[in-house]
C-alpha cells in the first residue's frame, strides 16, 4: 500500500477537494481499492463521502493516535492506496500525519500571500524526511500569476505539470458527494485531475 498525504499550512488551498477528486480517479484507474482517511476535525472529507451514493473509493475512520498501525491493518486488509486529508493550521497534527507518508502533494493557490505562507509546510515535510510535490490550484484562466507561482515553487520543490484552474464545479460537485469526473467525465476540470493523478501515481511508484 503507498500512503500520499495532501498538506498545506494555509487553509482553504484545495486539501480536501483533492483529496475527493484523486480518490476518485485513483479508483476508477485500477490503482484501488482506495482508502480516503480525514485527519481533519472540522470532518469535511467525511462530510462529503458521507453525502455519496458510490461505495468507492472507502472512507477509513482513523484515530491519529497509532496512525502507522492502522494504516498497517489496511494494508493487510488489500487496501492498495491511503490518501489522507489534514487540518490546515495543526502543526503537531500535520507532523504527526507526515511521518506515514510515501510521498506529500501540496496544493497551493497562486497569490503572493499563498505563496510566502507555503514555506511553513515545506519546512516541516523537509523535518520528517518526505517527498513533496506542489500543485498549483485554482488558478485564473490566462493570468500570469499561475506562470509566476511555478517558478516561486520550484525554488523549494518539484512542481507537478498540471495546473487545476478555479471552476466552479469543483465546488458545486462536492455538495452532493460527488467530483467533477462523476459530473461529466469529459470536462476540463476532469480531464485535469486525470492529468494530475497520472503524474502523482507515478510519483508514487518511484517511492
Ligand atoms: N480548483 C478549484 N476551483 C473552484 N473552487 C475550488 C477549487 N479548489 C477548491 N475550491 C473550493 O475552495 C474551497 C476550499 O477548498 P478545500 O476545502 O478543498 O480546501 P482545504 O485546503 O481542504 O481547506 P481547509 O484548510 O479549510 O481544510 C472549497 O469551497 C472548494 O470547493
Ligand atoms: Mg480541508
Amino acid at each position: 500500500m503507498r500512503t500520499l498525504v495532501i498538506a498545506s499550512q494555509k487553509g482553504g488551498v484545495g486539501k480536501t477537494t483533492l483529496v475527493g477528486h484523486l480518490g476518485v480517479v485513483a479508483e476508477q484507474s485500477g490503482a484501488g481499492p482506495v482508502a480516503l482517511i480525514d485527519c481533519d476535525p472540522q470532518g469535511s472529507l467525511a462530510s462529503w463521502w458521507n453525502e455519496r451514493a458510490a461505495e468507492a473509493p472507502l472512507f477509513a475512520s482513523v484515530a491519529i493516535a497509532n496512525l502507522a498501525g492502522h494504516l498497517q491493518a489496511l494494508d493487510e486488509a488489500g487496501i492498495k492506496l491511503a490518501i489522507i486529508d489534514t487540518p490546515p493550521a495543526v502543526t503537531d497534527m500535520i507532523r504527526a500525519v507526515l511521518k506515514v507518508a510515501d510521498l506529500v502533494l501540496i496544493p497551493t493557490r497562486p497569490s503572493p500571500h499563498d505563496l510566502r505562507a507555503v514555506g511553513t509546510t515545506v519546512e516541516l515535510v523537509e523535518q520528517a524526511g518526505k517527498k513533496m510535490v506542489f500543485v498549483i490550484n485554482g488558478a485564473a484562466a490566462r493570468a500570469k500569476i499561475a506562470g509566476e507561482a511555478a517558478v516561486a515553487l520550484s525554488q523549494h520543490g518539484t512542481v507537478a505539470p498540471v495546473t487545476l484552474y478555479q471552476r466552479t464545479d469543483f465546488a458545486s460537485s462536492m455538495i452532493d458527494g460527488r467530483t467533477v469526473q462523476e459530473i461529466d467525465p469529459k470536462s476540463r476540470s476532469a480531464e485535469e485531475v486525470v492529468a494530475l493523478w497520472k503524474y502523482v501515481s507515478a510519483q508514487l511508484r518511484k517511492t
